[in-house]
């Protein structure tokens, strides 16, 4: 399974990321770190992509859909 988590660097971001990555889920993170922090999601995981952006920037959103 894939999931594209908005704003995945903030807590609820944060919690879902942490217990889904275990199950083997691809998880893409998109975040503006407007609030969340980066070093809040875990460093290094094969599974987890972490992109910075905004949600409301529609080529960036759609770039992320096409190669996600
Ligand atoms: N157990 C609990 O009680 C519990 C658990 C989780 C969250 N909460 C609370 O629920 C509330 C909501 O949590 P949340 O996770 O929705 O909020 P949040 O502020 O923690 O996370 C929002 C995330 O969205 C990002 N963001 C904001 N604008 C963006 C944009 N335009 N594009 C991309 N990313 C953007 C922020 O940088 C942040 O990482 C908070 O007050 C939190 O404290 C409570």
């Amino acid at each position: 399974m894939k999931l594209l988590i908005t704003g995945g660097a903030g807590s609820l971001g944060v919690s879902i990321v942490e217990r889904l990555l275990p199950q083997g889920v691809e998880i893409c993170v998109i975040d503006n770190y407007a609030t969340g922090h980066r070093g809040a999601l875990p460093a290094g995981v094969t599974n987890l992509s972490l992109q910075e952006g905004s949600i409301a920037d529609k080529d960036f959103v759609d770039s992320i859909f096409s190669s996600f």
